[in-house]
């Protein structure tokens, strides 16, 4: 390893465990030890405890133990040298290395930090003085973005050239390109990967520069944003755009905003509201959570949580519950976001942020200012929908209180409701209409009328007639939980289908005929991932209810572990074809054997 022992000895006799464990859990001092939540498993009652003078934690509850670098390395994802090195850090100790190879390692990362700092400044100044920026200030200027705000965030321009800032750096391609920079053109040279764009710095917490997101100019080039690619510092479905800015106010506030650009962050620190983020151009991933909740355990949605409905439902819950989180949402007026509420309307951005509620209490509230309550079908309708909702909710306290609640507002009997709330059926969850559409119809509509497809199975539909070659190895009946679905999924599997379709009309053809259609607007893989994703959270949650002891539930836990860890797979590009190709083996597996939990040949890891 490549510290010098000397210095590593001196890292480990400095620090002070206690002072280092406060960092993320607040520590009581109980006789000589000091105890608190464990940050490594989800507990209600202390049972993390320090011994600061052996400089060693151990957690009664999940047995973790360890020194700080062990701490540390688990805390902040660090191996080893990195652990120390935070340590060191924290310190105020400069490490000397011995070994060269390691040491190489850490210089490459150090010169890769450079090229962007470097990046990010010739962007930047690009913006405050080059002569080509004038029409870049001037948009900026009038979306009311002032020097301050572009200083604060250090956000520059791309100039419209091949190679201005390859040139600037004067630096070989290869190091360009590792830094996600630029690439070899064709005549040799090094092209940039941002050209004419406005460029957003990313930052890692500690504010260094990782990576950029590059956003067109309202009459450039599409599309509307690049991102920096994959690299050895950039790696989107950890990062949080703003965190380094936002961190002590979060911590202040005990609370963090999540939207969904970088001009949602950038508005909501210019409306007084310094403690959001925003993941880049990706969905929240469990990372992400981790990340932001050693800031703070309170999370606030600042983005439209509700048209994944259930399926981010099941992520929300999944987060409270790993990771201790609470997760809120703040519902912004319709059609805006953060960014232009900042703009038009500040005092209605704080007012939505402050009004945020739990992601249930959100839901129900949503049905519930969409039904007519002063009629007797109204009140049955929404008291179907609420319950279809309270169902999905993992812990039953929390579902009773809601059930409460919600049968006093459509004052219907508590045990009537309880009974609408008994057992989640994901199938015959009716969606509510959109308003406007006649209320008092529906109930009988409801029985004849077949359930709605979910938009997962609309979507791998679609990729499958649109690219069958890319997605029928991929399909299996098992990712469809709607009849009708299911019925053309074994349609447009079946050789000669096309020609059938016009024959025959039934509610299979109707849908198939509608996906056809409409364009594949995503890439193939992405949407059997979704489909995927689905499927995963419908099998959890029936787990939930069918598994009644410890036991069972210690015997799922591996495939529940492993496909946890495909699902957060697929949230990223590069790992997301073979996550789905994994996936898709162990439902096949199950299909053939017929053994519902058992993990048959994975790697389970
Ligand atoms: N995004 C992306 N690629 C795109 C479009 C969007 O990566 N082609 C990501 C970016 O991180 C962006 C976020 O999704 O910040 C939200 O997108 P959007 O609302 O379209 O952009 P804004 O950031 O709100 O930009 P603006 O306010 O200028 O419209
Ligand atoms: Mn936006």
């Amino acid at each position: 390893m490549g510290i010098h022992d000397e210095d590593l000895q001196r890292v480990k006799i400095e620090t002070d465990l206690s002072g280092v464990v406060s960092q993320y859990v607040a520590l009581r001092k109980v006789g000589q030890r000091w105890s608190g939540l464990c940050p490594f498993h989800n507990e209600k009652t202390p049972s993390f405890s320090v011994n600061a003078e052996e400089g060693f934690f151990y957690c009664f509850g999940c047995q973790k133990s360890g020194d700080a670098i062990t701490f540390v390395r688990e805390m902040e994802h660090l191996d080893f040298v990195g652990a120390v090195e935070w340590l060191a850090n924290r310190l105020g100790i400069a490490l000397r290395y011995t070994d060269t190879s390691d040491g190489t390692n850490r210089k490459e990362r150090q010169e890769l930090t450079d090229i962007l700092e470097k990046a990010a400044d010739f962007y930047h100044q690009t913006l405050r003085s080059g002569t080509s920026a004038g029409k870049v200030r001037s948009y900026l200027r009038s979306r009311g973005f002032d020097s301050e705000t572009v200083d604060q965030f250090r956000i520059g321009y791309a100039p419209d050239k091949w190679d201005a800032l390859a040139s600037h750096l004067g630096i070989p391609t290869p190091k360009l390109e590792a830094a996600g920079l630029g690439r070899p053109g064709q005549r040799g040279g090094p092209i940039d990967f941002f050209r004419d764009r406005i460029m957003f710095p990313v930052f890692d917490t500690n504010g260094a520069v990782v990576g950029f997101g590059g956003r067109m100019l309202p009459d450039g080039q599409q599309p509307k944003y690049k991102n920096t690619p994959q690299t050895r510092l950039y790696d989107k479905s950890k990062v949080l755009y703003g965190l380094h800015l936002a961190k002590k106010h979060i911590v202040e506030a005990d609370e963090i905003v999540v939207c969904e650009g970088y001009t949602d962050v950038i508005g909501c620190f210019r409306a007084g509201i310094p403690r959001a983020v925003a993941t880049c151009g990706t969905a929240l991933t469990d990372d992400h959570v981790k990340l932001m909740t050693r800031f703070a355990k309170r999370i606030v949605i600042a983005f439209d949580a509700d048209g994944a409905g259930k399926a981010a439902a099941d992520r929300f819950y999944g987060w409270e519950d790993r990771h201790n989180a609470e997760v809120f949402v703040a519902a912004m007026p319709e059609g805006a976001d953060p960014g232009q509420l900042a703009e038009e309307n500040p005092s209605a951005l704080t007012d939505a942020l402050a009004a945020a509620e739990p992601f249930l209490s959100y839901r129900i509230n949503r049905v519930l200012d969409k039904s007519d309550l002063s009629l007797v079908e109204g009140r049955a309708r929404a008291a179907a929908d609420t319950g279809a909702i309270i169902a999905e909710h993992p812990n039953e306290v929390v579902r009773d209180q809601y059930l409460i609640e919600v049968a006093q507002k459509v004052r219907i009997d508590i045990e009537q409701m309880r009974r609408l709330v008994k057992k989640p059926n994901p199938t015959r969850h009716q969606p509510t209409p959109p308003p406007g559409s006649p209320p008092d119809n529906s109930d009988t509509q409801q029985s004849t009328q077949p359930p709605a497809v979910p938009q997962a199975e609309l979507n791998l539909l679609r990729a499958l007639v649109h690219d069958p070659e890319t997605v029928t190895p991929l399909a299996l009946p098992a990712m469809f939980s709607n009849p009708i679905a299911i019925d053309a999924y074994h349609l447009v599997t079946t050789d000669g289908w096309r020609e059938q379709i016009d024959e025959t009309p039934t509610a299979a053809t109707t849908l198939i005929g509608r996906v056809l259609v409409e364009e594949l607007d995503a890439d193939p893989i992405e949407l059997v991932s979704r489909a995927l994703d689905a499927v995963i959270n419908r099998w959890n949650t029936e787990l939930r209810y069918d598994v009644h002891d410890i036991e069972q539930l210690r015997q799922h836990q591996p495939i529940v572990q492993w496909l946890t860890h495909r699902q957060e797979e697929m949230h990223s590009d590069d790992t997301r074809t073979a996550a789905v190709e994994a996936i898709v083996d162990w439902l096949r597996n199950q299909e053939t054997t017929g053994e519902p939990d058992q993990p048959s040949d994975q790697n389970l890891n």
